[in-house]
Formats: structure tokens, sequence, C-alpha cells
């Protein structure tokens, strides 16, 4: 079995990812610190595959603790690096803290694998670094635009450190997947998302409100030069999105990547607008949301969704699941968590 290390494996995507990668069959380390997640997403995923992941629970900005990690695993093949802090606000209150968490693991881990015969790198980067785009859909070419906060920041300086060090280490083959908007829960609502404190994301945060954690959600603006007037997002299922972690890693272990360094927009491809968000909530929940059009929020993008046409033609990855099944499965997991004290 090929065994690879998942950093962040307890966190919303990378829990997704962990089940996926189970059920084709690779061996599964986790590394967690468990500073955004819970231990008890090990019994989901369990649940769900049949099979307990390893899990280390190791801070990765403890470098001596990440060189320990990899003498005791040498034979790890691959690395899917979640770990990292990503509240945009507190990054910006925050950000030498943003910095050190999000710059100097990806480093250490970097360290590692260099040391080895070969490794295969992914890296969860985001839709962030292209800014407000000049031309939507947003193609893998688009401009990376100045970050936006010290959290997308890290997400472009992160790229730079894989690309300059995939020029120097043969062995080292990686890509970059730039998520747009994941949202969702696993169909068997064993694992979905578990935001600490008061949600930064729109679905968790209208799953919130419906549930009455929250008495109404704010919708920042509806005069933006869009349809309804709402902010447009490309919304993707977290199913869909760990699946296509599981094909990029297939890419390099099997030696099918075209450079060793890549990089993967990983979108629907079509663009909703949060009250068309609202509307499939209101529609798969039969609820009706209390929310509320407010002044815009300062440094909101107007409209961003991906050309998924190289994630599809290369990849060979689509992604299946709708708005409405996102939708569904979030609400279904925010009355699991709610109800059953997860
Ligand atoms: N969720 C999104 O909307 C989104 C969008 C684009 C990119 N991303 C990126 O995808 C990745 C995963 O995001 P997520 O939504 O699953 O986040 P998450 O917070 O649910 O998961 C991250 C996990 O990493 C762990 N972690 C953080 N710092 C660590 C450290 N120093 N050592 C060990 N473990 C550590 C946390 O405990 C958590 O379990 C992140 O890199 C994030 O920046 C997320």
């Amino acid at each position: 079995m090929v065994k690879i290390l998942v950093t962040g494996g307890l966190g919303f995507i990378g829990s997704h990812t962990v089940v996926e990668l189970q059920n084709e069959g690779y061996e599964v380390v986790i590394i967690d610190d468990l500073s955004n997640s819970s231990e008890k997403v090990l019994d989901g995923i369990t649940a769900i595959t049949g099979k307990t992941p390893l899990f280390e629970k190791l801070d990765l900005k403890d470098k001596a603790g990440v060189e320990a990690f990899f003498a005791k695993h040498s034979d790890v093949k691959g690395v899917i690096h979640f770990a990292a802090s990503k509240a945009v606000g507190e990054s910006v209150k925050e950000p030498l803290l943003y910095y050190e968490n999000n710059i100097s693991t990806l480093v250490y881990i970097l360290k590692e694998l260099k040391k080895l015969p070969s490794a295969a790198f992914i890296f969860s980067s985001s839709c962030t670094v292209y800014g407000q785009a000049d031309e939507l859909p947003i193609t893998e070419n688009a401009p990376v635009k100045q970050a936006e906060s010290p959290y997308g920041n890290t997400k472009q300086i992160g790229e730079e450190i894989i690309q300059d060090t995939c020029k120097v280490v043969p062995t080292l083959k990686a890509i970059a997947l730039r998520y747009f908007n994941p949202i969702g829960a696993h169909e068997s609502v064993e694992i979905g998302e578990l935001p600490i404190g008061v949600p930064q994301n729109l679905v968790p945060f209208i799953t919130q409100t419906a549930i009455g954690l929250r008495q109404e959600l704010s919708v920042f603006g509806d005069d933006y030069p869009t349809p309804d007037g709402t902010c447009i997002r490309d919304y993707i299922h977290v199913v869909d999105l760990a699946k296509a972690h599981v094909i990029a890693l297939g890419r390099l272990l099997q030696g099918k990547n075209k450079s060793n360094y890549e990089t993967f927009n990983l979108g629907t491809g079509k663009g909703s607008s949060v009250l068309e968000v609202v509307k499939s909530f209101e529609k798969v929940s039969g609820k009706s949301l209390n929310y509320k059009i407010v002044d815009r929020r300062e440094g909101d993008i107007i409209s961003a969704y991906a050309d998924t046409n190289k994630a599809n033609d290369e990849l060979g990855w689509k992604t299946k699941l709708s708005l409405d099944d996102a939708m569904s499965s979030a609400w279904k997991w925010e009355q699991k968590v709610r109800f059953n004290e997860y």
C-alpha cells in the first residue's frame, strides 16, 4: 500500500480527502494539531471507510517534530498539505501568526521531502490568488494579483516557495490546487465542516442561522453589477473537491505530470450569487431563512468563478454534485452537529 501523509487531515477538506484516499486503497497517516478540528473526526472517517487512519498529533511548527515524523515514516510517498490557518479577518489582525503557521510548516515539510528518493506534493491553494480577475471565468493563466490579506499572501508565497524548490529538486513533483468555494458535507453525514466561533463563510452561517444559533444572515450589498446585485462565487461540493486531490496525487505518482510544478483550478465553472445560495438552501430544507441586505463589505470581490477546462482535460476530473446537493448535505450535517452534541 502506498503511504500518504495528509496534514490537517482532521479538518474540513482534509477529512473528506482522507475518506477518498482510503476508498482508493491508500494508507493514510494524518498529522493535525487539533487547533481547528477534533479527534472525533477520526470516528467519522472510520464509520465511512471501515478503516481508521494513522494519526499523529503534532504541531507542524515544531521543526524537530516534523523531522522525527519523517524519520519514523520514511516510506511516505506523497503529502497532501492542508494544514494552515484560514481566517482572512484574523490574518489581517495577526499577520505574523499566519506567516508563521502557513509558511514555516510548508518549509519544514519541503525540507524533509527533499531528502526522499522521490516525493509527490499537493498544496491547498486558493482562488484568492487571482483577486478580482479581469476576465471571467478565471483560467490558471490569469495573473496573480496583489494579495488582499496576509492569509491570501501566504497562499501566493506558498506557491512560489514550492515552485522555486521544484526547480532545484528534481525528485520533487508538486501540484498547487486552487480551490474556489468548498461547501457541503459527506452524504453519510459522518463528517462535515466544524467552524469554531462565528463562521467566516456563507454556508455555515446560513445553516447556523436556520438552526437558531445566529439571529440572521447579513447579505453584504445588493447593488453590485451582477444579475441580482449580490456577489457571485463558485461553490464546489467538498466531496468533488476531495476526489480531485486523489486524482492529482495519482497523476504525480504515475508520472503523468507535464512539469514538476503544476497548478489547477478546482471549481464547478458556474457562479452562484449569495441570494441563489439562500434560495437553494430554502428549497432543500423547506425553511425560510432570516436574512437582511446590509451595506457592502470592504474588500469583497464582485464575482469569481473557475474556468475548469484544464482540470477537466488534464486531470480528467469534473464535478458531479450540484449546489442543491451541497446545501442539502450541509443542512443535514448542521442538524446532526447541533442535536447530537458532536
Ligand atoms: N475552506 C475553504 O474555503 C478554503 C478555500 C481555499 C483554500 N483552503 C485551504 O485548504 C486547506 C484546508 O482548509 P479547511 O477548510 O479544511 O480548513 P480546516 O481549518 O478545517 O483544516 C485545517 C486543519 O489543519 C490543522 N492545522 C492548522 N495548523 C496546523 C499546524 N501548525 N500543525 C498541524 N495541524 C494544523 C487544523 O487543526 C485543521 O484540522 C487550508 O490550507 C486552507 O487555507 C480552504
